[in-house]
């Protein structure tokens, strides 16, 4: 028969039982008993009337079992070496026997005391070791009640311990039924052409665990998304952004800003230690890139003039804006023939060397925008600027003359704050110098104009966030996460 039945036939036989007491009776194991229990109870609603006890009972430690190997308890032995001496035996000659650590014991059992002079002397005739004896009984009777003196003694002294065992004491509930029909867990197609499903019994669903939560995009990954909603209204093709580590070439070079500016320090910028330089360069472009920085390359500037050094384009970095990957873009544009306008968008992460604050983290998102044309001036880029500012909900735009290394004319753009009651820099922009485009092969009549700004401050200023580790990094509290709404830009 199996455990459950077996369980069944004697609740229904007794008035009341204990899941311990069965368990020992039947001599298996009480979790077994409590599991058999548990899917009684799954029968019906008030199948079953279960109420939870403990029982306490008392163990030998090995050291209490060393004991009884030993034959004496250490109390004992204390007071066999002192019993009868006159005047006792000082307190220090027992320390170094090793017998004076049980003092205390043998003091609470009266069977020892000291005297003025730090003596220990034995106090009364003593036949038997009760400790050892107690310890013996325990072994062969574990619920034996010792006295209260002994038990508390054998307890703090380590060589006992209790054990509470949790059980259940178990009566026939109000919906108890004397007929245990076999559970079915399955509804097969075959019960319902029969008909039998009537008269089956179904166990019962053991539904477990709570609401699961789904995943959550970060509040950053959110206004992100909706820039990128916006730049996709407007028409413009997304640029594969996915490749953190740059070379100073792409970075730095093909953007024609000089070898020798302080961006591109190691204070300003992280570059790699391995592999430390790109063996990869399209070699054609880069010997124009270079005339460019040393003579102008014909394109009416000149230069830098002085020596470009293709050990420097050749060093790895991590990407110190996204315009590194506009520049991979248009070089593309430039290699299609027939030249086609385009226009492009990234909103990707970009590194920079510098001391963290409250408002500056040394990884940021930028978002970029870039339309490549024939014949395009500032008024476009002034135009195309108010239509996608319009967009995010800013109505007044105002420009100030800036300097980039890469745009000849340059902006910086800013944008009235109604809560800050000021005008605050929203973004930069300007029009790529033909230094950076003609080397690309771009027809001569091509302009780029172009514009990027920070993700990070328009999503604080959104949320009303005014520490940037409270929105990036591993400070950020999860709750915010998970039920920061989406912000509508
Ligand atoms: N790359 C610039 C920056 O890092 C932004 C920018 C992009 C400026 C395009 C002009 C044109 O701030």
């Amino acid at each position: 028969m199996d455990l459950k039945k077996k369980l069944f036939e004697e609740i229904k036989a007794v008035e009341s039982l204990s899941t311990l007491s069965f368990a020992k009776s039947h001599s298996i194991p009480h979790q077994d008993v409590v599991g058999a229990l548990k899917s009684l109870e799954m029968v019906a609603d008030g199948f079953l009337k279960t109420e939870i006890s403990q029982s306490h009972s008392l163990e030998l430690t090995s050291f209490g079992c060393n004991l009884i190997d030993n034959g004496k308890s250490p109390e004992f032995a204390l007071f066999k070496r002192v019993e009868g001496l006159q005047g006792g035996v000082h307190r220090k000659i027992l320390q170094d026997e090793g017998l004076f650590e049980s003092f205390n014991y043998a003091k609470m059992l009266g069977w020892v005391d000291m005297d003025q002079n730090q003596n220990v002397i034995s106090k009364k005739e003593v036949e038997e070791d009760i400790c050892l004896l107690t310890l013996q009984k325990l072994a062969i009777d574990p619920n034996l009640k010792p006295s209260s003196l002994i038990l508390n003694i054998l307890l703090r002294r380590k060589a006992l311990k209790k054990i509470t065992t949790k059980y259940f004491i178990v009566q026939k509930g109000p919906n108890f039924k004397f007929n245990l029909k076999e559970q079915v867990t399955e509804l097969t197609e075959d019960m319902i052409k029969r008909g039998i499903w009537k008269d089956l019994s179904f166990k019962k669903y053991n539904f477990i665990g709570g609401a699961v939560s789904g995943g959550h995009l970060h509040p950053l990954l959110k206004v992100r998304a909706q820039y990128r909603e916006k730049f996709l209204e407007m028409g413009f093709t997304e640029m594969p952004t996915n490749q953190f580590v740059e070379s100073s070439f792409w970075n730095f070079d093909a953007l024609f800003q000089p070898q020798k500016h302080p961006a591109r320090d190691a204070h300003d910028t992280f570059f790699l230690a391995d592999p430390a330089y790109c063996s990869k360069l399209p070699e054609d472009y880069m010997q124009r890139v270079k005339q460019t920085h040393e003579s102008g390359g014909g394109t009416g500037s000149l230069g830098y003039r002085c020596k470009w050094s293709e050990e420097e384009a050749r060093k790895n970095l991590l990407r110190t804006h996204t315009t590194a990957v506009t520049a991979r873009m248009l070089k593309n544009a430039a290699d299609m023939h027939p030249f086609r306008p385009v226009k492009y968008f990234s909103i990707d992460r970009v590194f920079r060397n510098e001391t963290t604050d409250s408002t500056h983290l040394a990884e940021f998102h930028q978002v970029e925008g870039v339309i490549v044309d024939y014949n395009l001036s500032l008024g476009d880029l002034i135009g195309i600027l108010h239509s996608f500012f319009l967009k995010l909900g800013i109505a007044s735009l105002r420009f100030k003359p800036a300097y980039n290394p890469y745009t000849e004319p340059s902006m910086e753009i800013f944008s009235y704050h109604a809560g800050l009651k000021k005008w605050v820099e929203v973004g930069n922009s300007g029009m790529f110098r033909p230094e950076m485009l003609e080397p690309m092969g771009l027809p001569s009549d091509v302009r780029a104009i172009a514009w990027g700004l920070s993700l990070e401050r328009p999503a604080m200023i959104m949320y009303g966030i005014d520490n940037i580790r409270d929105l990036v990094g591993h400070k950020v509290d999860l709750k915010f996460i998970r039920e920061t709404p989406i912000c509508s830009i």
